[in-house]
């Protein structure tokens, strides 16, 4: 099974993936947790470049995420579903619909066509989308790399974008109230899981 976190900065995604993933392991599956941008030699350098490195245009950005993603997609993801195991990823395609497709303008169908022609159509089975209060979330950011020192008015955009996609996609998107200890949102995100398998 392929399960993604998504979030806004400072939603808590990352706690969840890791409480998930132990949760899964705990219940002796084997589980690839991975991440993004990086999760690979190559995606970990495209990184660096995205987050510490210098200024860029929109779709410069967008194809250095989609270009972690490709390798991502072919040398860890599938190889990992391939042999049986589960893949828990902290952000996936979706990051790329939220943040270049909506809240930078570049258009979600575009987005989306670029990174469903690098990564061979691999879509998560299920992707839990984190949700709290976006001036919370602003207030928890480190503001420490390039994207996380947008302004408060582009977080907010990246909020509003994700909970459409929630709306675009409700048959892969479950969305979880993240305005709570991490412990009780865990809980929920392994009942819905349940639920589905
Ligand atoms: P992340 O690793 O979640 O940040 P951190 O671990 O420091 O909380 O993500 C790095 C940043 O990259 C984050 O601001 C979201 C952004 N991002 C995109 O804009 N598009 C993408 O496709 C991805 C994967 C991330």
């Amino acid at each position: 099974m392929f399960l993604s976190f998504e979030g806004v900065d400072g939603s808590g995604k990352t706690t969840q993936a890791s409480l998930l993933a132990e949760a899964l392991r705990a219940d002796g599956r084997e589980v690839v947790a991975t991440r993004e941008p990086g999760g690979t030699r190559l995606g970990e350098e495209v990184r660096e470049l995205l987050l510490e490195g210098v200024e860029m245009s929109a779709w410069a950005e967008t194809t250095l995420f989609a270009a972690a993603r490709a390798e991502l997609a072919e040398r860890v993801i599938a190889p990992a579903l391939a042999a049986g195991n589960d893949v828990v990823c902290d952000r996936y395609i979706d990051s790329s619909l939220a943040y270049q497709g909506i809240a930078r303008g570049l258009g979600l169908e575009r987005v989306l066509e670029l990174n469903l022609t690098v990564t061979n159509g691999l879509l998560p089975d299920r992707t839990f989308l984190v949700l709290v209060d976006p001036g919370v979330a602003f207030e928890r950011t480190k503001r420490s790399d390039r994207i996380e020192l947008e302004g408060e008015a582009f977080h907010r955009a990246v909020d509003e974008a994700y909970r459409s996609l929630a709306e675009m996609f409700p048959e892969r998107i479950t969305t979880v109230d993240g305005n709570r200890p991490a412990e009780e949102v865990a809980e929920e995100i392994r009942g819905r899981l349940r639920e589905l398998s």
